[in-house]
């Protein structure tokens, strides 16, 4: 049943039609906040469309079209109170073999999509003097390892990007907060394995591709789903003063600390070890 919450927020989330998107519309909803849910698959998010939200067709890579479904919400509801920028994928293979427009893709969902809409959304949030914006990072945006490192490498820029944004917006009353799940279920493996095997890995690096997807096939097929991240996400948006960022599962709380523990080098035999 919907309750309504004390504020009433108007929110707009990228990536709406599977995994953290779709479920944190669906709390939000239920908690009687005013959402706009965008991805390009429209007709996955016809469920939450019944619920209440607002749907709106965004590809993240195309400019228009942030812009239009940005100046759609702020003519309808007049403000913009939080974007939740989540909308992104991985893209697994070595750093050798991914080509060179797969990777200028990947860096074009998720970290200049992100760009896209921070920069879509921040006049209105200046204009306000207020405003949340919590992109979606990675364990991965600490830890890197064989094999994901280009994926890694987006989520290390958003990371990047978004603590000197916080740094520049503080003074409007605007917040900027990172979201840092580790393996989830979602659709996000499926999409990451169906682009690694896809790939036409030279023969001297199919011992540790596959030694890699069935380490991390294994590692998907225990992990969790996507309740704790949507949980960590609502947080953020309903407390009076977020934390910068949230680990929203065990191993993104855990791996960059016992990073820090080991050398470089150590870690890498470690990380190597588990991929034979
Ligand atoms: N699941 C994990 O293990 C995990 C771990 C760490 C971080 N993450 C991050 O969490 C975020 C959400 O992932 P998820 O696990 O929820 O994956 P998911 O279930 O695959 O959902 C990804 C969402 O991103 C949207 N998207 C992808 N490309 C897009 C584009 N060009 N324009 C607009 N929307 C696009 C998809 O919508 P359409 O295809 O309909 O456009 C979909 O709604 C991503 O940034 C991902 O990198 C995931």
């Amino acid at each position: 049943m919907s309750t309504q919450p004390e504020i009433k927020q108007c929110i707009l989330i990228t990536g709406a039609s599977a995994g953290f998107g779709k479920l944190v519309a669906e709390k939000l909803l239920a908690k009687g906040h005013t959402v706009y849910a965008a991805a390009r698959r429209v007709e996955k998010m016809r469920d939450i469309e019944a619920k209440g939200a607002h749907i709106l067709h965004m590809d993240v890579t195309d400019t228009e079209s942030v812009k239009a479904g940005v100046d759609q919400m702020l003519a309808e509801q007049g403000r913009i109170d939080v974007l939740f920028n989540n909308a992104g994928y991985g893209s697994y293979g070595t750093i050798e073999c991914i080509p060179l427009d797969e990777i200028q893709y990947q860096y074009d969902v998720n970290v200049f999509g992100l760009a896209r809409l921070v920069q879509a959304v921040l006049p209105q949030m200046r204009k306000q003097r207020s405003g949340r914006i919590i992109n979606t990072a990675s364990v991965v945006g600490h830890v890197s390892t064989a094999v994901l490192g280009w994926y890694a490498s987006t989520k290390f820029a958003v990371e990047g990007f978004s603590d000197a944004l916080r740094m520049e917006v503080k003074q409007f009353g605007i917040d900027v907060v990172l979201i840092e799940p580790g393996a989830v279920k979602t659709e996000f493996d499926e999409v990451a394995f169906a682009k690694l095997d896809s790939l036409d890995h030279a023969e001297d690096y199919q011992p540790l591709v596959s030694a890699f997807r069935k380490f991390t096939g294994k590692l998907y097929s225990k992990s969790p789903g996507p309740e704790s991240t949507a949980n960590a996400v609502i947080k953020a948006i309903e407390a009076k003063s977020p934390k910068t960022r949230y680990a929203t599962t065990m191993d993104s709380k855990l791996l960059p600390r016992v990073k820090r523990l080991f050398s470089d080098k150590l870690f890498d035999k470690i990380v190597l070890s588990q991929m034979k």
